[in-house]
């Protein structure tokens, strides 16, 4: 059976490998402004409407499916967007490995997978690790940003943040109505608020290093 070729996408799409061992952030984007994270980035609508709407500010986007990935990257280089990148690979091996300390002016976690079953817990993204790596990583009076529709996850989250001392927690935006069917943060958002479900919104700012 022949497979369909696979589409050069670099910039837009690299893996961890392609990377490198780390990433300064000057001769990634070809510029020095702020470096904002979408961990989990999946079909990329947040990626690409910040991007659009902010072109003073880099994003990039980690994401661990790569079809999921390359997805978004092939939306970003169908409008040549210089402000926006994805690298495909596991978020935590990025930001531990791959970033310099105190380099990152946001980071967004929208929707994180909620591993329903209880013995797949372990797998979720937010534990109090991530919570310390996400303060290495992210500057003095950097924010962090997490929405979720599962309120038991939601807590655990609160708790988290709330509790890591190298932050304080911020009131989280209000709710608004959607003026179309692109203007929500997430494909999830859509997807959650189209259920009717309920959205949790969390914001966190980087406290002083004090150390
Ligand atoms: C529920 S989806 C939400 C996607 C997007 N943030 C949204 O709100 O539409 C969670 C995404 O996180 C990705 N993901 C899970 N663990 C990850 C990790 N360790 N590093 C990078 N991406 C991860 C999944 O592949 C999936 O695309």
């Amino acid at each position: 059976m022949q497979t369909a070729p696979i589409k050069p996408l670099k910039p837009w799409f690299q893996v961890i490998d392609d990377v490198g061992a780390s990433i300064v952030w000057s001769e990634f984007f070809g510029n020095d402004n702020p470096v904002e994270l979408d961990i989990g980035c999946g079909r990329g609508l947040f990626l690409y409407t910040a991007a659009q709407n902010n072109p003073d500010i880099n994003y990039l986007g980690l994401e661990i499916d790569y079809r999921e990935g390359r997805r978004t990257a092939e939306r970003l280089k169908k409008q040549q967007m210089q402000n926006a990148r994805v690298i495909g690979g596991d978020g935590n091996i990025v930001l531990t490995k791959m970033i310099e300390k105190y380099s990152v002016s946001a980071a967004h976690v929208y929707f994180p997978d909620p591993w329903w079953k209880k013995r797949h817990h372990k797998r979720r993204i937010f534990t109090q690790q991530f919570t310390e790596i996400l303060s290495d990583v992210i500057q003095p009076e950097g924010h962090v940003h997490s929405w979720s529709d599962v309120a038991e996850y939601f807590e655990i989250i609160k708790s988290l943040m709330d509790g890591q001392p190298n932050f304080e927690t911020l009131p989280p935006p209000e709710a608004r109505d959607p003026e179309h069917d692109m203007d929500y943060q997430t494909s999830f958002h859509r997807k959650k608020s189209k259920l009717g479900l309920p959205i949790y919104r969390g914001l966190w700012q980087r406290k002083a290093i004090t150390s």
